[in-house]
């Protein structure tokens, strides 16, 4: 939670980035929010087109899958509606236990 209130402001805040960032991917990607190693923060990177992403130094901690064989066949086109929906089953203890990992690797 101190992470969450130092670079987000609160859990309501780290939520509708992350979700504005899984909503804005281009293509098939993913909304990542990382644990960035050299600067000891949190991160919300969107990861476009799948290959696309260099962030050297970030371990993700929480991934939204948004490529289309994710939510096509319940959600057709309406992508932000899976977003929304996936936030009501996001295990935040595992979040957090995937923290505290990452921050043993430096
Ligand atoms: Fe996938």
């Amino acid at each position: 939670m101190k992470y969450i209130d130092k670079y987000f402001g609160g859990f309501d805040k780290l939520k509708y980035n992350v979700s504005q960032i899984s909503k804005s991917v281009e293509g098939a990607g993913w909304g990542i929010l990382g644990y960035q190693t050299f600067a000891d923060s949190l991160v919300v990177l969107p990861c476009d087109n799948h290959e696309r992403l260099t962030q050297w130094g970030v371990v993700p901690i929480l991934v939204i899958d948004v490529w289309e064989h994710a939510y096509y066949l319940k959600y057709k086109n309406k992508r932000g509606d899976f977003v929304d929906a996936l936030f009501n089953i996001i295990n935040w203890d595992n979040v957090a236990e995937r923290l505290e990992t990452a921050r043993k690797l430096v």
